[in-house]
């Protein structure tokens, strides 16, 4: 007889207690905890002997002698998601696809499958939408789609043993807030379903070598249903983001075992599904003819590579007792700061006025090689006067106004060049000796110096 324990488990942190209470005392999050029903393996004696008679034929070995040969890794048939992955697919991983509804999911996963489908055994299962929906779509899209196994179906034991005679070699579950596990009680979509049928998937997927997109929805908040839940026991987590009103949608891994973090994929939605953008530069920087204040292009750099993007400030005067400080895609305390250097170490006083920054195409940027634009920016639009069309602008700011260097400056001005830029402004230190054919180089050490060169 199956035994069923409850326990009570933090959607933020994953911690578990024995009893219900509103704070959780390992995060301190407030009203994350909620029941989970643990069943027990009915014969958990002869199971747990099985294990160690099966740990017995097992052997240890050194890190050397494990042959790699057994992984190659496969591609997704696009670029940009290969490189998010880490360079491609690993067969046997558990991958998750997160994104808010409409963000492009299923419409993303449904395109790899069928080109996938042509090279290996392909299997699709929709939780969501029913088969003819998804033959509707493929159909439409124009997608090859008589190798793609589909299946309608939420168990994920009936799904698993027909996984078992089917062999799929990749499977893409859709989604798992509508798959239950029989052993669990809640209701699908609840925090103890999601992390048992990730744990029963991701179990499937390492011992029949099979690997698994999961799709998963987030929440109101922009997480994914108990994030830190699920994150231990799948390998990778990806995120695809965009607004529903743009056309473009970014892929962005926040969990990878194969590779680095940080990459970012771009796409764009189009009547004909996804179709990857191979150089994002271009479409972040669709310009107008003519420069108007407030308007600066950076350089940015997102995991390998650069990204050129504008950012946008108004600065007007306010109404309001306590003016406004608006900050779309970059943090709003380092808007505060450098405002606060632009009035100590550039005598510019911006106390009576609004602030809006904006960063153009939806992009967000955590890096502090935007500081320099933000603020020529800020002082562009302040003095409402626009800087020149052919210029880009990158360096960190410190609090005493001295301009820092910042990773791969090289790189970053290059990119700047193949965009057809002929002036920046950047650190001194980042500013290469010899120079860089058909750039005026403009190296600064201070933001007096900054402010002087425009
Ligand atoms: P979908 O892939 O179903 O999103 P998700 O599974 O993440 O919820 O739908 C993506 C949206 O993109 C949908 O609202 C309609 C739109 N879309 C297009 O603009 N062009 C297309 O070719 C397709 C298939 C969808
Ligand atoms: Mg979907």
């Amino acid at each position: 007889m199956a035994k069923t324990k409850t326990a009570y488990v933090c959607n933020d942190c994953g911690a578990e207690f024995p009893r219900w209470q509103g704070q959780c005392t390992e995060c301190g999050a407030w009203n994350t905890i909620s029941e989970f029903k643990i069943t027990a393996p009915s014969n958990s004696r002869s199971a747990r002997n099985a294990g160690y008679a099966g740990a017995v034929q097992a052997q240890v070995q050194t890190l050397d002698k494990i042959d790699l040969q057994d992984v190659p890794r496969f591609s997704s048939g696009f670029k940009e998601f290969d490189r998010v992955l880490g360079g491609g697919i690993v067969p046997g991983s558990a991958i998750l696809i997160g994104g808010s509804p409409g963000a492009g999911k299923s419409t993303l996963l449904l395109q790899t499958m069928c080109l996938l489908a042509n090279q290996m055994n392909a299997l699709y299962i929709t939780g969501e939408e029913s088969l003819q929906q998804v033959a509707m779509r493929a159909k439409r899209l124009g997608l090859p789609t008589d190798r793609l196994r589909m299946l309608a179906e939420t168990s994920v034991e009936t799904i698993c043993s027909l996984a078992q005679q089917e062999k799929p070699g990749i499977m893409v579950i859709d989604s798992i807030q509508v798959m239950h596990v029989a052993d669990v009680q809640s209701a699908p979509g609840s925090v103890s379903q999601v992390r048992e049928t990730a744990a029963y998937l991701t179990r499937f997927a390492k011992q029949h070598h099979v690997a698994i997109f999961m799709v998963g929805h987030v929440t109101k908040d922009g997480t994914l249903a108990g994030p830190k839940v699920l994150e231990h026991c799948i390998d990778c987590s990806i995120m695809l983001e965009g607004s529903t009103d743009s056309r473009f949608r970014t892929l962005r891994g926040t969990k990878n075992r194969f590779g680095a973090v940080n990459e970012l994929g771009v796409f764009g939605m189009t009547g004909h599904g996804l179709k990857e953008v191979s150089n994002p530069s271009a479409i972040f920087l669709n310009r107008a003819e003519e420069m108007s204040s407030g308007s600066v292009v950076m350089v940015i750099w997102e995991g390998t590579r650069p990204l050129l993007v504008e950012i946008q400030a108004l600065v007007d005067y306010s109404q309001l007792a306590n003016p406004r400080r608006v900050a779309v895609g970059l943090e709003q305390n380092r808007l505060a700061m450098l405002l606060a250097v632009l009035h100590r170490h550039g005598g510019l006083q911006m106390g009576d006025q609004d602030v809006f920054v904006n960063v153009v195409g939806g992009v967000k940027v955590a890096e502090t090689s935007a500081d320099l634009a933000l603020l020529l920016a800020l002082v562009s639009s302040f003095k409402n006067q626009a800087l020149e069309q052919d210029l880009v602008v990158f360096g960190e700011v410190g609090l005493s106004g001295e301009i820092r260097p910042v990773p791969s400056g090289q790189e970053r001005l290059k990119e700047a060049v193949k965009h057809g830029f002929k002036r920046a402004i950047v650190p001194i230190a980042n500013a290469p000796k010899e120079g860089i054919e058909g750039m005026k180089i403009i190296g600064v050490k201070t933001l007096a110096e900054a402010l002087e060169a425009i």
